[in-house]
């Protein structure tokens, strides 16, 4: 029962009361060696929760304050490439939508498909496209959470979108926009693919976030997306792709994606 999940978690976080959860990517889990105060809780110890399973990413829970804001990350996330339902991702989304949290940051590493976007740099994402070929909403709907048939217009949400630009600019980083294409994984796309994709208008491709996304709009949760651009898009250079770049790249970008956040925890007014 999702209920129970969420008991299990709240009496583990002791003191801290989370309203900001942060799904940390590829090569990215840094960011919560950061969390002061850590309550640090393996997934494998929460009943009823998924599993990850892929190298480079760990499977925890990590609550605590970064900033002064108290947060709940999740180091290691569930891919549909794994096997994993996406309807365990939902269960995820509800289980921290119970924990009281209102707004998520979702990191992920992604492919670009604009040759503007280069490796090593960041793309807030405006908007997405959902090429996963499934839905975590599919099935019966329970209206207590959302409802039946969400609004996608402000996925990404306007406010926090604007705030993240504002910090950025302060920061010096030369953060760009952009849409953000989900495809199932586990390969790499095809060079056709990749041209398909830039032509339907995505700026950047990866294996995850959008079900997350979904989730938490369904929830009524905010949410900030932020890719962390890791190498072209097969067939845009002549390397071929392989994993182990995706998390060099990840790490190398990993250093001023921590500072952005951090900084934008800072300056937030959580209401
Ligand atoms: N494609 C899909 N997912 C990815 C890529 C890519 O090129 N790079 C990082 N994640």
């Amino acid at each position: 029962m999702i209920k129970n999940i969420a008991e299990e978690i709240r009496s583990r976080l002791g003191k801290h009361t989370p309203e900001i959860a942060i799904i940390l990517g590829s090569g990215l889990g840094h960011l919560a060696d950061e969390i002061k105060d850590p309550v640090i809780i393996p997934y494998a110890e929460i009943k009823g929760f998924p599993q990850s399973s892929v190298s480079g990413h760990m499977g925890r829970l990590i609550a605590g304050k970064l900033e002064d804001q108290e947060v709940l990350c999740m180091q290691g996330r569930f891919h549909i490439y794994e096997g994993i339902s996406p309807s365990e991702i939902n269960k995820v989304i509800t289980v921290f939508k119970l924990l009281g949290i209102k707004t998520l940051i979702v990191t992920n590493a992604a492919g670009s498909l604009n040759y503007e976007l280069t490796p090593g740099s960041i793309m807030l994402i405006k908007d997405h496209i959902n090429l996963s070929g499934t839905n975590p909403l599919i099935g019966p709907d329970d209206e207590t959470y959302g409802p039946r048939f969400p609004d996608m217009s402000n996925a990404y949400d306007l406010t926090l979108r604007q705030k993240l630009l504002e910090t950025a600019k302060r920061l010096g980083q030369n953060i760009s926009q952009g849409v953000y294409l989900m495809v199932s994984g586990p390969t790499f796309e095809t060079p056709a693919e990749i041209k398909a994709f830039r032509t339907l208008g995505a700026d950047a491709v990866g294996m995850s976030t959008v079900p997350e996304v979904i989730c938490a709009v369904h929830a009524g949760i905010k949410v900030l997306g932020l890719s962390v651009i890791t190498n072209y898009g097969t067939g845009m250079t002549d390397k071929a792709q392989s994993h182990q770049e995706t998390l060099a790249q990840g790490e190398l970008a990993a250093a001023n994606l921590t500072r952005l956040v951090k900084t934008f925890l800072g300056e937030l007014n959580h209401e």
